[in-house]
């Protein structure tokens, strides 16, 4: 696994469109992804591209209900139609376009010459190789009203919105459902079991020797009191706390929320400014009933909580499958 960016000078301009979008796909697997898995296919059938969940990545213990996994493809989905734009490819996509087939997320049609949408600064492309997700404590410097306006601005996605909140209480009660989630989860040996086989496969960017150290130790370990004590600290130290809301938890809302959620990591990205998921407070049933009683009226559901917040990049990147392990078919 490793982690490159292309020269956007090498963009294949006068080769066929499917050299073009293998190109773009290079900027697509740069997204983020729930415990780095990475769970997407691409297949090229005829001038339309198909985006597929990889439902053999798919995190059976933390995301019984495959939310992450439609949100993570929604990630990538994202990167692709930004850098469609960059590049002068107008797109169209249609989600979930055959309910027979629950893992094709989304075909997308694309056709030359096109502008950029409204919804997607064109400093967006610029942050693809920027972005990442930044663990570190957040330093004090508030989030501007004016970047948080820029943020909620591109947001244009039907039925899914963004909530930003800076407020202490609001904060309170979040700190104490992370704590009691990371006790939860830490409890359970099969999440345990589930997140140490993905620390063992290097996903977070450890070395080979720190990958099968940390993952004997969450499998054996009940770390869930220090976990929450360091995630705690964590999440108290973000001046915004942000969650995207679906008008309801259908896979295309949750494919939109993480559209949503990539288009607002590089715009703050592109700001100097980080992101960081705290999906614990959605995984663990009780803490997510909570989570949906904090929002103000009709806030909708609850898909995807994060903090946002100013600190040093992290020195750490985490790597990527190779490019020709997600082409399906092999093009
Ligand atoms: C749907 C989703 C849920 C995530 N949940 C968490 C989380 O609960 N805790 C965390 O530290 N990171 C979380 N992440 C971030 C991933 O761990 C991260 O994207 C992945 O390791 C790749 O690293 P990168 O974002 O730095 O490129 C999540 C990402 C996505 C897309």
């Amino acid at each position: 696994m490793n982690r490159t960016c292309p020269d956007p000078t090498d963009f294949p301009a006068s080769d066929s469109l499917q050299e073009q979008v293998r190109f773009l796909l290079h900027y697509a697997i740069l997204a983020p992804s729930s415990h780095n898995s990475q769970p997407w296919l691409f297949r090229m059938v005829g001038d339309r591209l198909e985006v597929l969940a990889d439902d053999s990545r798919w995190l059976q213990v933390a995301d019984a209900d495959r939310r992450e996994l439609y949100l993570s493809v929604g990630c990538a989905l994202e990167n692709l139609l930004v850098a469609a734009e960059h590049f002068g490819l107008e797109h169209t996509v249609h989600y979930c376009p055959d309910p027979a087939d629950e893992l094709l997320a989304a075909k997308v049609e694309f056709s030359p010459p096109g502008e950029p949408g409204v919804s997607r600064p064109p400093e967006l492309f610029d942050a693809i190789p920027v972005r990442h997700t930044n663990h570190q404590p957040y330093d004090e410097r508030l989030v501007a009203e004016e970047i948080q306006r820029r943020l909620q601005d591109i947001v244009h996605d039907p039925g899914v919105h963004l909530w930003l909140t800076g407020d202490p209480q609001i904060r309170d009660s979040v700190n104490e459902l992370v704590v009691r989630a990371d006790a939860v989860q830490f409890a359970d040996p099969a999440y345990r079991r589930e997140l140490a086989h993905w620390i063992g496969q290097g996903v977070f960017g450890t070395s080979w020797l720190m990958s099968k150290m940390g993952s004997l130790a969450v499998s054996y370990l009940n770390m869930g009191k220090p976990q929450g004590t360091k995630d705690s600290a964590l999440l108290m130290s973000a001046p915004v706390l942000g969650l995207i809301t679906g008008n309801d938890d259908r896979r295309e809302t949750q494919i939109r929320a993480g559209q949503v959620y990539e288009r607002i990591a590089l715009l703050a990205a592109s700001e100097g400014l980080w992101t960081h998921p705290m999906s614990q407070i959605m995984e663990v049933p009780e803490c997510r009933v909570e989570v949906a009683r904090l929002l103000p009226g009709d806030g909708g559901i609850p898909l995807h909580p994060f903090r946002l917040g100013f600190a040093a990049p992290e020195e750490t990147r985490t790597p990527r499958r190779p490019l020709a392990e997600v082409l399906a078919g092999g093009w």
